[in-house]
């Protein structure tokens, strides 16, 4: 965690993206600082966090772009995904119109974005398992048919969190 010295090879703008409360801002903690808070704030306009790794044996620097999912937060949509090269599209699993919303959220991606950009549908949530609207199956479906990506993840427990940034950084790469 944390920047070190050595050089960087290369910089990647990854953007987070979906409804509030989804826990984008608590996967990017966790992600960037292994943080995590059960209080979390809604975020305003946009926040950015970085972590360099190193990826077949080059220092990626991970530029993470986070924004409010609620719409009178958001920032000027065309500056949020500027030189974004990968972009998590995020829902809840226990909420059931944060996965409805995904089509839109998607729509505005590909109409903002690079179309070559690296996509993954994340399914946060996944430690409330009793609770659980979406099923994995359906995800993976969608998914599929989109050509996304899927891994569900738990920010509160740290699962899959890590994984889902590789997957998309080293498909970048
Ligand atoms: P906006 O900034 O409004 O777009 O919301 P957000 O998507 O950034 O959500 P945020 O990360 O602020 O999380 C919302 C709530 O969900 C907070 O109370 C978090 O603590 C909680 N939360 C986030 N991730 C998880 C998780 O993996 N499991 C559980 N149980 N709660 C989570
Ligand atoms: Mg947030």
């Amino acid at each position: 965690y944390g920047d070190s010295n050595q050089k960087i090879d290369y910089v990647f703008k990854v953007v987070l993206i979906g409804d509030s409360a989804v826990g984008k801002s608590q996967i990017l903690a966790r992600f960037a600082r292994n943080e995590f808070s059960l209080d979390s704030k809604a975020t305003i306009g946009v926040e950015f966090q970085t972590r360099t790794l190193v990826i077949e044996h080059k220092s990626v620097k991970a530029q993470i772009w986070d924004t409010a999912g609620q719409e009178r937060y958001r920032a000027v949509t065309s500056a949020y995904y500027r030189g974004a090269v990968g972009a998590m599209l995020v829902y809840d699993i226990t909420k059931r119109q944060s996965f409805d919303h995904i089509p839109r959220w998607l729509e505005e991606l590909r109409s903002h974005a690079d179309k070559n950009i690296v996509i993954i549908l994340i399914g946060n949530k996944s430690d409330l398992e009793n609770q659980r609207a979406i099923l994995t199956e359906d995800a993976k479906e969608f998914a599929q048919k989109e050509g996304l990506f899927f891994l569900e993840t738990s920010a509160l427990e740290s699962t899959n969190v890590e994984s889902a940034f590789l997957t998309v950084l080293t498909e970048i790469f």
